[in-house]
């Protein structure tokens, strides 16, 4: 019986890497992007340094956050993330290897400043000087986050995103980075996903800081949008010739049932998530016709202040993980709508429970082609699938078919004239997913997280195949 199932076993991990086999198909997908098109992996900076409290780090809200009991599913934490502080030259060498140009990671503001103000700390300072010189080294480009959800505690204790004093703290920490390392580094991104860490930190209340309050909730989102105009233009100024983006995450929302009060529902579930931190910064003001809540945000506005949201940036990342589907419920605070969840509805999921839509992706990406905006990234798209470990190689052949279904939709969107011009894979390895903790993984690579061996699955060797050719 044992040797049949291994026999079986054998069968199946064969026919899983013959199917794993860029094909011609793949061939013509990834030449229609074209020679210039960027390719690239990302992570974050808590989800994989680890080393939370070493060589005088100070602790950031995740810390924080994670330490306190309920917080994460799993009762697991960032503490030793995938050991990228220890790794990171494994890892930069990992994203050459695949054949990527680029690797997308973010600084983590408390590895810098400790109290998020005031005293730096060489010692972190040192380690991106080294994870850069890593990255010219291994000849790929470093594309950089400034703030990628994990807010010094200090700060956070003064109120963080809610206290209007953290838009002067920012910005001295952009300029600090900025002047540090400007020489390195010719993309940077200010944020990432404002809606995200900014709804679910302190609306939800499921992220760090795990704040559930309206007021608190649209003080913050108005110190972010001007904290991403004054970021984009503090880098500016001491880097005329960079490329100054940000990151957004963008999701197409529709309604179940068509019905007036539904349309309305979606509208303003797409004020939510989709618009109402973009477009400030292209001048646009808040989306408050569509989502009447955000009126209240002339409460917390200076004389001045809506000049000061707008910034030109040089580039948008987006990133696109789901579709979202909405039906009215006037008794849900902020968005007067519920969400419905897909696998209610027998719609395909992935192992978070995001539901694998496809056209999702350029239907997206045709509504944000309606912003007058030149140069597009897809900076994060991925999936978490439950990958087939065996003694020498991770399958994971839903993840080549997310790439396959997504992707093409990628490029359909760039032949009907939207500029997009790269597109990263969330993520490189399998890292800490947030309240999730270490069980979903995204990775191209696998992390075995008792000895932190990396094994690049076979999504990263069809990737690299691809790239090779
Ligand atoms: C994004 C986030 C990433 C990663 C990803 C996968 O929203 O920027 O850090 O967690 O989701 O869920």
């Amino acid at each position: 019986m044992r040797s049949r199932l291994i026999a079986l076993f054998c069968v199946l991990s064969w026919v899983s890497s013959y199917l794993a086999q860029p094909d011609s198909t793949d061939k013509k997908l990834f030449e229609s992007f074209g020679s210039d098109f960027k390719w690239g992996a990302a992570c974050a900076a808590y989800q994989v340094e680890g080393a939370w409290s070493l060589d005088g780090k100070g602790p950031s809200v995740w810390d924080d956050f994670t330490h306190r009991r309920g917080k994460v599913k799993t009762k697991e934490n960032g503490d030793q993330g995938t050991d990228f502080y220890h790794r990171y030259n494994e890892d930069i060498l990992l994203v050459k290897k695949l054949g990527l140009d680029a690797f997308r990671f973010s600084i983590s503001w408390s590895r810098i400043f400790p109290e998020g103000t005031g005293k730096i700390n060489p010692e972190g300072v040192e380690f991106y000087h080294k994870v850069l010189d890593a990255c010219q080294e291994a000849g790929v480009e470093p594309w950089v986050t400034l703030y990628h959800w994990d807010l010094p505690l200090a700060l956070e204790k003064k109120g963080g995103w809610a206290n209007r004093e953290i838009v002067q703290a920012f910005e001295a920490f952009v300029r600090f980075c900025a002047t540090e390392y400007g020489t390195k580094i010719t993309h940077w991104m200010v944020m990432n996903e404002p809606a995200a860490f900014v709804g679910l930190g302190y609306l939800a209340g499921i992220h760090a800081p795990g704040k559930i309050s309206i007021r608190t909730f649209l003080k913050a989102s108005h110190h972010v949008c001007l904290s991403l105009a004054v970021g984009g233009r503090a880098l500016k100024e001491v880097l005329p010739q960079a490329m100054i983006g940000t990151t957004f995450s963008c999701s197409t929302v529709q309604s179940v049932k068509q019905s007036k009060r539904n349309d309305k529902a979606v509208k303003r579930m797409d004020a939510l998530l989709n618009r109402l931190y973009i477009e400030p910064s292209l001048g646009m003001g808040y989306p408050s016709e569509d989502l009447p809540i955000l009126k209240r945000l002339k409460r917390y506005m200076l004389p001045g202040d809506s000049a000061k949201l707008s910034f030109s940036f040089d580039f948008i990342g987006l990133q696109n993980y789901f579709r979202v589907l909405v039906r009215s419920n006037r008794l849900v605070p902020v968005v007067g709508a519920t969400r419905i969840r897909p696998e209610k509805l027998g719609l395909p999921v992935n192992e978070m429970g995001f539901e694998v839509y496809p056209e999702g992706m350029l239907s997206i990406l045709r509504q944000f082609s309606e912003y007058p905006i030149d140069n597009f990234y897809i900076t994060e798209n991925g999936v978490c699938v439950n990958d087939q470990v065996t003694e020498n190689a991770i399958h994971d052949g839903d993840r080549i078919q997310f790439f396959r279904d997504y992707l093409s939709r990628v490029a359909q969107a760039k032949k009907e004239g939207i500029p997009i011009n790269g597109y990263f894979v969330w993520s490189l390895t399998d890292n800490f997913e947030w309240n999730e903790g270490f069980r979903p993984r995204f990775g191209l690579v696998h992390v075995d997280y008792s000895t932190m061996k990396r094994t690049i699955k076979d999504s990263g060797w069809w990737f690299k195949a691809l790239l090779a050719d």
